[in-house]
This record gives structure tokens, C-alpha cells and sequence, in this order.
């Protein structure tokens, strides 16, 4: 495996002391339908892993409900030992029933057992960064979590995990952790029509934390603009690769992990995320999220 020393569109960020290029991978739709057992194709899942840090990625995002245990598995299979670059986040606090459903595990005990499949199924001796997955498949939900967040604190403690990050979370719960221990990132959902974390990306800039957001080109709904269509009509691209550079323009916090089964999209996504876009693109590209577009 070659790795590749390119920049990426957007340069690099630091989590903590670790090193991660803005451009990352999302590995949560490797995994079968509904993210849940094997692949169809298992080889074209490796490939697309290799094709990442091929093209220079150094940050890949996954998580141990994601199959459950299927993309972690996969991600060792393709590339442990891993490149001393390669920065692997993932996150804990959700448990998959047998119907695929994703509902919480944020008891201590369910959070030291996740912390420990990470490790296993991963093969590390420690995780670089783990986000303590709150809400539900709604979204953010309203709570305290001061004792789901200590125990991953104990964890870090002992040795286990690098850095600590949340997702899913509301404005209170990301200032709420950032009162009991440090956290590198936020992860939420969030890209050209769901603006809802705008406040958000803003503080944590300031803060110099990470926002890395999920379903960054719609996730399972694919984004859908008349406005982005004709911004990336106009400038030969793809909408795609119009929503990933207006993400890389809108904050410099801001990290992408796109998700793709396919090497071909990943370079195609790589490639387009460098689409520049003028003052004039980016103001239209502002309308799809406001109140009277959405
Ligand atoms: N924290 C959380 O609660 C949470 C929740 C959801 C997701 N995540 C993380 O966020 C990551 C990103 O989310 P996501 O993968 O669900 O959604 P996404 O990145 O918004 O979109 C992925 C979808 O876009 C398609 N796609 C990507 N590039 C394409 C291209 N160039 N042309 C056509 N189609 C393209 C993919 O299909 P193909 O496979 O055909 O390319 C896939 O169906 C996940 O991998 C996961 O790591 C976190």
C-alpha cells in the first residue's frame, strides 16, 4: 500500500496532537442494507478502504454498531498494521437490536464493553478518538451527560483513548462535556441544506474543536437542490462536489467524511471537494439552507 503525501482539499486539522487531513472517509455505509451484516461485495470494500489512504487520507470515521462490528472489521482487514498517519474515530453509545434499530448504550458497563470491542475488533491498543454517540435516531435529545461522558473519562484515564469527542448532541451537551473533560470534535448532522449546528460550528471554531458532519451529501437521502444543481450546472461539476467544497469553504473546523462504497466516487469526491467557488456561488449556495428555501 503507497501512501500518498498529495495534499487534499483543505489541508489538514489537528485533533489534539493528532494530525488529520480535512478530507476524510466515512466508513458507516460499507456495511449491508440498513448497515447492518457483511457487504455484497467485501473485495470492493476493502479497495475503497485502500483507495483512501491511498489518495492520502488520514482520517477515517466508523464505529463499532456500524454492522455491528462489520466496518471496523473491514478496516482492519484492509490496512492494519495501519500507516503511523492513518487516524481512526469512532464512537460508542449505541447498541444494534436485531431488527437493525439503533437504540442507546450509554450505561457504564455498555460503554467500557464498546470501548473494548473498538479496541479488539479495530486491533488497537488504543482508540485515537472516541465520540460518545448521544440522542437517537431522531437526533440530539435534552439530558445530562455528565455520567455517560465521565466513564469514557475513566477510560481515557486508564490509557484506552486518545481524545474524547460527542455526537449527535445539542448546543448544552457539547458545552456540558467541554466542562468535564476536553473534547477534540463534534460530530452532527449537518451540510448544505441542514443548517440547524450553524451557531454551534461558530463556538467551536473559536474553540478551536473540530465539527465533522455527518451526512455531509444527505446520507440514505441523497441532497436534492434546484439551487445546487445550477451552481454546479454552471461551474461543470456535480452537486456533489459543490455541497463537499462549500462544506471545506463554510468553516475551517470543518472536517468531511463523505461516505461512498465505490473507489470511483471516492476520487471523484477527493477531486471535487477542490471546486472553487466564488463570493457569488457561495451566496447563492447560503440560500438552500435558509428558512424560506428549506
Ligand atoms: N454520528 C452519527 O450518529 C452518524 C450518523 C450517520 C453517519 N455517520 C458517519 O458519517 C459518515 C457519512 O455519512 P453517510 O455515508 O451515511 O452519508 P453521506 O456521506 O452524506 O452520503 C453517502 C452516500 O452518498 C453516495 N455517494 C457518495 N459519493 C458519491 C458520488 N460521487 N456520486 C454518487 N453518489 C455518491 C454514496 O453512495 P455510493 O456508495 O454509491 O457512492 C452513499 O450512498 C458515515 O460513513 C459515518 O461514518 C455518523
Amino acid at each position: 500500500m503507497s501512501t500518498n503525501t498529495v495534499s487534499l482539499p483543505g489541508g489538514t486539522w489537528s485533533l489534539g496532537e493528532l494530525t488529520v487531513t480535512r478530507f476524510g472517509y466515512g466508513a458507516m455505509q460499507l456495511a449491508g442494507p440498513g448497515v447492518m451484516g457483511p457487504p455484497a461485495d467485501r473485495d470492493g470494500a476493502i479497495a475503497v478502504l485502500r483507495k483512501a489512504v491511498d489518495l492520502g487520507i488520514t482520517h477515517i470515521d466508523t464505529a463499532d454498531a456500524y454492522g455491528p462490528h462489520v466496518t471496523n472489521e473491514l478496516i482492519r482487514e484492509a490496512l492494519h498494521p495501519y500507516p503511523p498517519s492513518l487516524h481512526i474515530v469512532t464512537k460508542v453509545g449505541a447498541h444494534r437490536d436485531a431488527h437493525g434499530g439503533w437504540s442507546p448504550a450509554r450505561r457504564p458497563e455498555d460503554l467500557r464493553r464498546a470501548v473494548h470491542d473498538n479496541l479488539e475488533t479495530l486491533g488497537l491498543e488504543r482508540l485515537d478518538v472516541v465520540n460518545l454517540r448521544l440522542g437517537d435516531a431522531t437526533g440530539p435529545q435534552p439530558g445530562s451527560l455528565a455520567e455517560a461522558f465521565g466513564t469514557l473519562v475513566e477510560l481515557q484515564q486508564q490509557g484506552l483513548i486518545r481524545h474524547l469527542g460527542v455526537s449527535n448532541a445539542t448546543f448544552e451537551q457539547v458545552a456540558e462535556a467541554q466542562a468535564i473533560a476536553p473534547i477534540v470534535c463534534v460530530q452532527n448532522m449537518y451540510n448544505l441544506a441542514h443548517r440547524h449546528d450553524d451557531p454551534l460550528i461558530d463556538e467551536l471554531a473559536g474553540h478551536g474543536i473540530a465539527y465533522v458532519p455527518f451526512f455531509p451529501l444527505g446520507g440514505f437521502s441523497p441532497l436534492q437542490s434546484s439551487t445546487l444543481s445550477a451552481v454546479a450546472d454552471r461551474l461543470g461539476t456535480t452537486p456533489m462536489s459543490v455541497a463537499l467544497a462549500w462544506l471545506l469553504h463554510r468553516s475551517p473546523n470543518i472536517l468531511l467524511i463523505p461516505g461512498t462504497s465505490s473507489p470511483a466516487h471516492l476520487a471523484e469526491n477527493v477531486a471535487g471537494a477542490a471546486t472553487p467557488l466564488s463570493r457569488d456561488d457561495l451566496t447563492e449556495l447560503d440560500k438552500i439552507g435558509s428558512p424560506h428555501e428549506r
